[in-house]
């Protein structure tokens, strides 16, 4: 069923992009010429991201959608109050979002009923795909905060809560500058157990095929939609001296859940309730996220299955665990992975960090950060 409608789609006559003859040809196409590139076109595209373009100096594999939008992004204005959840797709970006604004709203629990997505926007969501060839399509409209994010945390009021995953890089020119000295909390998590669960998430949410051998081929090419995983660590991590940039990890979240907290909220400024910090623990658990309809995107898997746009069945809030990656991947691919991530820590002062040896799969994390 699932493919006979992406067939279907397949035959839908694709809208042009808006971008300009010269942004376009800043942009390197993913072709269909090598293995990874097969893989892309057979597994990962679809009639509402048709094709994979490289875009700026880290070469970010991206939508070609993201053209579109690629100067409203550059040139949007950021403001200094302004309190940013950035990191590379699954590695704790919804638990820290949850933490992050519980923190900065004095732990309002009744507020937090209301939508994650709605209280703290997806900045880049609206270039992903394209929404409205979805609704031109399969008639699924979505809210503002989806469909065109960027307008959406434009016109918001007060303090702006806004998660990315864009790399450093890509980030509004105002940040780059720091013109406007927005808060940025950044979270990193070992990039085999990211890749795990980008895997599952990719088929349960964002419709692609592929299995997980030829999944991580494309991780590791750094052609997977956010493009290289180090590049991403390392060009926040190279930021962290600033004042208004804090990296935590989701390990440290999983072994002292309340150190974080404590960090983040000095990070913002803010006095917790104590009476209500065990609340807060209890929040955040997994179980109590897995079951919370506010964050755990489970409207979202519904509108996929429904439209039978996903081959997956299965929950955003997943495993929650740190090296359940050992399940899932052989030796050799792990061995592939640290040599990978060795080429990159090495020539990195990320190299001195403990965590460096964690993603490393060299040593076991026994102390906190
Ligand atoms: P798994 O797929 O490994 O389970 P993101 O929000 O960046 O997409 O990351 C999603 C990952 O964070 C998923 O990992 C999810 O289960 C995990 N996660 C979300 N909330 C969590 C929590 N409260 N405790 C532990 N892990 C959590």
């Amino acid at each position: 069923m699932f493919v006979t409608i992406l067939g279907r789609l397949q035959q839908y006559s694709p809208v042009s992009s808006t971008c300009t003859l010269k942004e376009c040809q800043k942009v390197k196409k993913v072709e269909n010429t090598d293995e990874i590139g097969q893989i892309i076109h057979r597994d990962f595209l679809d009639p509402f991201c048709e094709s994979y373009v490289l875009v700026g100096e880290g070469e970010t594999a991206l939508g070609d959608n993201y053209l579109k939008f690629e100067d409203e992004v550059k040139k949007f204005e950021m403001r200094d109050s302004d309190i940013i959840v950035a990191s590379y797709p699954k590695a704790g970006t919804t638990w820290t979002q949850e933490m992050v604004w519980l923190i900065g709203n004095d732990l309002d629990f009744k507020a937090a009923e209301e939508h994650l997505d709605k209280r703290f926007p997806h900045f880049e969501l609206c270039t992903i795909v394209d929404f409205q060839k979805m609704k031109d399509t399969l008639g699924a409209t979505r809210p503002e905060f989806v469909g065109n994010s960027l307008n959406y945390i434009r016109n918001q009021d007060g303090v702006r809560y806004i998660k990315t995953h864009l790399p450093y890089d890509l980030l509004p020119n105002q940040v780059l500058t720091g013109t406007k000295l927005p808060r940025i909390i950044y979270v990193m998590r070992d990039p085999k157990d990211v890749c795990v669960s980008y895997f599952h998430h990719g088929r349960l949410i964002q419709g692609w095929r592929a299995d997980f051998e030829n999944f991580s081929k494309v991780f590791l090419s750094e052609k997977i939609m956010f493009g290289s995983y180090w590049k991403h660590v390392l060009g926040f991590w190279e930021q962290r001296h600033k004042p208004n940039i804090l990296i935590i990890t989701y390990e440290d979240m999983k072994i002292d859940l309340l150190g974080v907290i404590r960090k983040v909220a000095e990070f913002l400024n803010k006095e917790l309730p104590e009476e209500k910090i065990p609340q807060l623990l209890k929040h955040l658990s997994f179980e109590s996220m897995k079951n919370n309809r506010a964050v755990n995107q489970q409207d979202k898997i519904e509108s996929r299955k429904k439209h039978k746009l996903v081959p997956e069945d299965g929950a955003f809030m997943r495993s929650g665990t740190s090296q359940s990656y050992k399940g899932e991947m052989t030796e050799e691919l792990v061995s592939k992975f640290d040599q990978w991530s060795k080429q990159y820590i090495s020539h990195s002062s990320f190299a001195n960090d403990p965590t460096a040896a964690l993603y490393l799969n060299s040593a076991q994390k026994t102390t906190k950060m």
